[in-house]
């Protein structure tokens, strides 16, 4: 039977400040207990130094419980004349454990391919950062029917370029485009669906992959419906946007995981 240890990441976006990472770091030193899913946090990188100092001066109060840090995006190249890009060497030592990969509104607005995102995890990887990699069918594809095809398809391309083996040290978040920042969340049953078939396909090239790698859905997910998302056996937690915003709210969700 695997371990795994669920986990609530939140994913700023293009919002947040210094301040909300003091308003959670005070919150999380008195309620995160121990045995409280593992936290991560994704601000803009212009604030990872100030959530770093964070983490440092809270060590204690955390008292072992865990929160660590990750950035939205990494470029897929090592260092040179890529002007605005931030690369995975610099996350690294910036304190990240963690990288976020091929979100939907990277893939749409910044022109992401499959084969960049590819590259984006092999990056992530190369530098000992591990990718939270994000897949998902947009509406129209879930009307038509084709959310496993584009699931696969997005999941293929990954593995292709990288081998399966590298799923030791990555993170899925089912993401449906259509759930993403919309307020309708995916019912707990449409979530387990497509989380047992990530898990079954990586099972099938390993099953041990497939039995230990971390499925997060992300899409809407609020206080008031994270349980029920979060009791499927094969949702190992959430990759949270608008709620990570609102302290309470983002607590509540690192407490119920
Ligand atoms: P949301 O965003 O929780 O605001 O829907 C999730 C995400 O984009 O990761």
């Amino acid at each position: 039977m695997a371990l795994r240890r669920p986990m609530v990441a939140g994913n700023w976006k293009m919002n947040g400040s210094a301040a909300l990472a003091q308003e959670l770091f005070k919150k999380f030193a008195s309620k995160l207990q121990n045995d409280s899913a593992e936290v991560v946090l994704c601000p803009p990188s212009i604030y990872l130094e100030s959530v770093r100092q964070l983490l440092e001066a809270n060590k204690e109060a955390l008292d072992g419980s865990l929160v660590r840090m990750g950035a939205q995006n990494l470029s897929q190249h090592d260092f040179g004349a890529y002007t605005g890009e931030v690369s995975g060497q610099m996350l690294k030592d910036s304190g990240c454990r963690y990288v976020i990969i091929g979100h939907s509104e990277r893939r749409r607005m910044y022109g992401e391919t499959s084969n960049i995102v590819a590259e984006k995890f092999a990056a992530a990887q190369k530098h000992g950062l591990t990718p939270i990699l994000c897949v998902g069918e947009s509406g129209p594809a879930r009307e038509a029917r084709r959310t496993f095809e584009v699931i696969a398809e997005e999941l293929d391309i990954v593995i292709q370029k990288n081998g399966t083996m590298a799923f030791d040290n990555a993170i899925i978040a089912y993401e449906p485009l259509w759930a993403v920042g919309t307020g309708k969340s995916a019912t707990p049953e449409q979530a387990q669906e497509v989380h047992a078939f990530i898990r079954k396909r990586l099972s099938e090239v390993s099953p041990f992959i497939g039995e230990n790698i971390r499925i997060l859905y992300g899409g809407s997910v609020t206080p008031s419906n994270a349980a029920d998302l979060f009791a499927q056996p094969d949702v190992d937690g959430g990759l949270i946007g608008g709620a990570s915003l609102n302290s309470s709210e983002f607590l509540s969700l690192c407490t119920i995981a």
